[in-house]
């Protein structure tokens, strides 16, 4: 019998990075990707019992693939709202950031080309190269001269792909220079805004500016939009050339409209709360203004990295802060790398002063440790 991959999780145990389901104990949440504390808001609870009134239907599954008997007029009106939001031409809903990744990236890179890859995007994007035919090279983490020089290298056509809001670092991607380069080397961009939608409106690319200059966005809705689900935004052509060769969309169950009316929702609820984003914005000042120590990597967005290489102590740090009421989760080797084993804290709209004040106090007080 080839036990290899039992060595593996034995392996894993003894490293220290095995990982287990866990439920997070009751604390203030500095781990959740929920920013805006959308799926702890009773308004916005309560609009979608209304909506559910008399529409139980909603609660149902969708019957089929997106092709065959899993489409509707609502579906497809809910992508057109989506689409003018973003103001882009056609947007396509995916059951998960993860499957939009892999369905955009599985089939649109062809062999020939190549796909230039900020070293740190997601897995899902890795993983959905891994499914096209096309040359991959990584650089480095929002390094433009590294990319320039992969880009004078290629002999083909072009994908950059890259995020907006880094989900570990909590940086943001050089956009417009990215952009700059993308047309002096006739390169096609590709943005994941997965944590940047609901934090910064409807992302950086919108606010910058520069929604028009990228040939596909990506946005996740189980974050900032407390929801579940993603979408592809970009041409109507892209949309098509989507549904007819995308593995991951045509040979899946479409997603329940419940989901979809979520989204929708969603979108509305942080038109009309501004607050919401006001709230998180404060919330990132206060945690700028602790005092942490070189541990902390601050930055301006919801995600603020406290860095520990030492994986024991962090767990057994990560470990005290739960006990005293802090959710907090430590991210370890291979999700980053070797050496920068992190506690990947997340501020919300609804964290309290007095929290992040306490939360701070116990940092630095570990500070160096
Ligand atoms: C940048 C990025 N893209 C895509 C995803 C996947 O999204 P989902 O959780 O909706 O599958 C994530 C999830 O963490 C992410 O951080």
């Amino acid at each position: 019998m080839n036990s290899n991959w039992q060595a593996k999780l034995r392996e894993r145990q003894a490293l220290g990075n095995l990982r287990k389901l866990r439920v997070m104990p009751p604390g203030g949440d500095f781990c959740s990707n929920d920013y805006l504390g959308l799926t702890r808001n009773s308004a916005f609870q309560e609009r979608l019992m209304n909506l559910l009134k008399g529409n139980p239907a909603l609660l149902n599954g969708a019957t089929g693939s997106r092709l065959i008997s899993g489409n509707s007029d609502l579906l497809e009106n809910i992508e057109k709202a989506i689409a003018n939001r973003h103001q882009q031409e056609a947007a396509l809903l995916f059951p998960s950031g993860y499957v939009a990744n892999l369905a955009l990236l599985s089939c649109l890179p062809q062999k020939g080309d190549y796909v230039l890859l900020d070293e740190q995007i997601h897995r899902s994007v890795h993983d959905g190269c891994r499914m096209n035919h096309a040359q991959q090279w990584k650089f480095k983490h929002n390094d433009l001269a590294h990319l320039e020089a992969l880009l004078q290298r290629c002999n083909g056509k072009i994908w950059i792909l890259v995020e907006s809001l880094y989900s570990m670092d909590g940086d943001v991607a050089p956009l417009q220079a990215i952009l700059d380069l993308a047309k002096q080397y006739q390169a096609q961009v590709i943005v994941d805004e997965a944590h940047a939608i609901g934090v910064y409106g409807v992302g950086l690319l919108a606010q910058w500016g520069l929604s028009d200059q990228v040939f596909a966005t990506v946005v996740t809705y189980g974050k900032a939009m407390g929801s579940h689900g993603a979408a592809v935004l970009g041409r109507a052509t892209l949309k098509e050339y989507l549904l007819n060769f995308a593995s991951p969309l045509i040979y899946s169950t479409a997603m329940p409209l419940i989901s979809a009316v979520t989204i929708l929702e969603a979108y509305r609820f942080i038109e009309k709360h501004p607050k919401l984003s006001g709230q998180l914005q404060a919330n990132i000042a206060a945690y700028q203004a602790l005092n942490l120590g070189p541990n902390a990597q601050k930055t301006d967005s919801p995600i603020q990295p406290w860095l520990m290489a030492d994986a024991a102590k962090l767990k057994e740090l990560s470990n005290h802060l739960l006990r005293e009421g802090f959710q907090v989760y430590p991210i370890l080797p291979p999700t980053v790398a070797e050496g920068t084993s992190r506690l990947r804290i997340t501020l919300h709209s609804d964290n309290s002063i007095e929290e992040i004040n306490a939360l701070g106090a116990i940092l630095n007080h570990w500070n160096h440790e």
